[in-house]
């Protein structure tokens, strides 16, 4: 009865199924959850900087006083990171989902398109659909690089935002300056999410001095280890900017994520070597799975790799891998139902991954 009651666009929206934990797996399996690896999030196998954690340590008793609503200190040291002259024109966000949130609730009314590349993160596709907007999908071609030219032409009378990502989750492809410049030239609103962007070798946040129609998504979640505090943020022209804070969830950014975040951004030099290390794994892992026959791993930007399996049931393969104690993504939810996604992760768990991976091959 009480379910009439919803909001039918709700019931429209597919279940996210989330990664599961190593907890999960391990009681799901009869496993010891230290000897399961976890390599289904994109989360960083390193962790954060010591100096997040010493900060987390340091403010904990404090959390029975609600955060700075706009966090100054950490806005700044953002402005700085990113280069963004303009603290004005940075928004924080628990996770950059929620500032994604933010910005399609800004925009989205019913009836409107929101054009989008495929395979990508499914989530923008249920805030579309939440807020009312229809989905104007665009399909990667085989090697999934940006299909710009579709992208543009896909531009309507309707389209109230097209939404990039790159390094693009699950495929790791990066779109090119003169892609994205003749995104932008359309004047549509264009939401760029570079979640996975210190892993790559090119960002286009510094265009946002150029373009008002920009709207770049980044977050600590990846490269600097603090999924877990979820703090994400975004840059955009300060009308978008100033527009997007009078709807955003007041002190949406928590204060131990505020300070883990601040600490973070004071010591780059532990990014850059954990952003290092990553990539040589990548490079490394990359080797290795295509060394093997009837598999095929993508080159990718991002701290993970997409793979696909010639013969082989994708699903069936990381059930397999699963009952061993490895976590992979099944790509089915991506609507690749020959693909896995696998991150990076610290030399150990990749090996153990390979071991597993040759072995529930055959
Ligand atoms: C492309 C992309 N954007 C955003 C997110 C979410 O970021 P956050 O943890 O900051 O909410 C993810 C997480 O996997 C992602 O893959």
């Amino acid at each position: 009865m009480m379910i009439e009651k919803i909001n039918p666009r709700v019931k429209a929206i597919k279940v996210y199924v989330a990664g599961a934990t190593k907890e999960e797996v391990a009681r799901r399996h009869g496993l010891n959850p230290d000897r399961v690896v976890k390599l289904a999030s994109n989360e960083n196998a390193f962790g954060p900087s010591p100096k997040a954690v010493e900060a987390i340590r340091k403010y904990a008793a404090q959390v029975n006083l609600y955060p700075e609503d706009h966090p100054s200190e950490l806005i700044t040291s953002i402005s700085e990171y990113t280069r963004a002259s303009d603290s004005k024109i940075i928004m924080g966000g628990n996770g950059a989902d929620e500032v994604m949130d933010t910005v399609i609730k800004l925009l989205i009314m019913p009836g409107d398109e929101v054009v989008v590349h495929t395979p990508t993160f499914p989530y923008y596709e249920l805030l579309t659909t939440l807020y009312g907007g229809r989905m104007v999908k665009v399909s990667m071609p085989d090697d999934f690089s940006f299909p710009t030219d579709s992208i543009v032409e896909s531009i309507g009378e309707k389209t109230k935002l097209v939404i990039i990502c790159s390094p693009n989750n699950p495929t790791g492809t990066v779109i090119s300056e003169s892609g994205l410049r003749r995104t932008l030239d359309s004047g549509v609103i264009v939401m760029l999410d570079e979640a996975y962007v210190e892993f790559a070798d090119r960002s286009y946040t510094g265009l946002v001095s150029e373009y008002e129609n920009l709207v770049v998504l980044r977050t600590f979640s990846k490269a600097f280890g603090l999924a877990g505090l979820r703090v994400g943020y975004g840059v955009a022209s300060e009308e978008i900017i100033g527009e997007a804070m009078k709807i955003k969830p007041p002190h949406n950014v928590n204060l131990l994520a505020q300070k883990a975040a601040s600490a973070a951004l004071k010591d780059l030099d532990y990014l850059h070597s954990v952003v290092e290390k990553t990539k040589v794994l990548r490079e490394e892992l990359f080797n290795e799975i295509n060394s093997l026959g009837g598999v095929k791993a993508y080159r990718s930007q991002g701290n993970f790799l997409l793979v696909k399996l010639f013969e082989k049931d994708a699903a069936a393969i990381v059930s397999r891998l699963e009952k061993k104690g490895i976590i992979v993504r099944s790509c089915a939810g991506f609507g690749l139902a020959r693909h896995i996604r696998v991150t990076v992760g610290r030399e150990e768990e990749n090996q153990a991954f390979m071991k597993t991976f040759k072995e529930v091959l055959g």
